[in-house]
């Protein structure tokens, strides 16, 4: 467990550095994530533009890239495995508003956590959105623009709103 003091300093230059896409910031900000995190394996990279609402409840594998302006919601955990490629504007939303009664807010009927679970290898297009309670399996791909809304197969590719499996990938 790192100090409050180490914390309060990586948040900072997480805020300092977020929108720089240099080299050097991106190894600043892959420093101060590794801080911040649940867990934060080897020889990742967040590009810059990147939101993580909650980086204590985020686990990263070896390997794993984030690119620009991808973002990670609050809420549950999220567990990334290792080599996972995510491209520019992704969403990983692990929570959502409880909805049963007509008669109160949605506002005020309060939320649920809902975990996501990435494996290793899988590739998430551009502009993916992945719900809560949502595992996607070991070498899957996921499209462009794709919403998952369920689970996805170990090395399915999988594509559309809501995403279903297209094909597998040759063994
Ligand atoms: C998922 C993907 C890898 C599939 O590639 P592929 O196997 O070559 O698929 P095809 O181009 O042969 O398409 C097969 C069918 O799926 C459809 N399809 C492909 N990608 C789709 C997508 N993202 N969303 C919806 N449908 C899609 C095609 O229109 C085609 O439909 P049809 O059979 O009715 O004509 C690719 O389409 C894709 O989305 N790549 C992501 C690229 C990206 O985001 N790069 C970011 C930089 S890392």
């Amino acid at each position: 467990m790192k100090s409050k003091i180490a914390r309060k300093i990586a948040r900072t230059i997480v805020l300092l550095v977020k929108y720089l896409p240099f080299n050097g910031a991106m190894r600043l900000r892959n420093a101060a994530y590794t801080a911040l995190l649940k867990k934060a394996g080897k020889g990742f990279n967040i590009c810059d533009a990147v939101t993580i609402v909650s980086p204590e409840k985020l686990a990263l594998g070896d390997r794993v890239s984030i690119h620009e302006y991808s973002y990670f919601g609050g809420g549950g955990e999220i567990t990334i495995g290792n080599y996972v490629a995510i491209a520019n504007n992704c969403s990983l939303i692990p929570s959502s508003h409880n909805f049963e009664s007509r008669d109160r807010y949605i506002k005020e009927q309060g939320g649920v956590d809902q975990p996501i679970v990435i494996e290793d290898d899988v590739w998430l297009g551009s502009k993916v959105t992945v719900l809560g309670n949502v595992t996607i399996g070991r070498g899957a791909i996921i499209g462009a623009g794709s919403v998952v809304t369920k689970d996805v197969p170990a090395y399915a590719v999988a594509v559309g709103v809501p995403c279903r499996v297209l094909r597998y990938r040759p063994e």
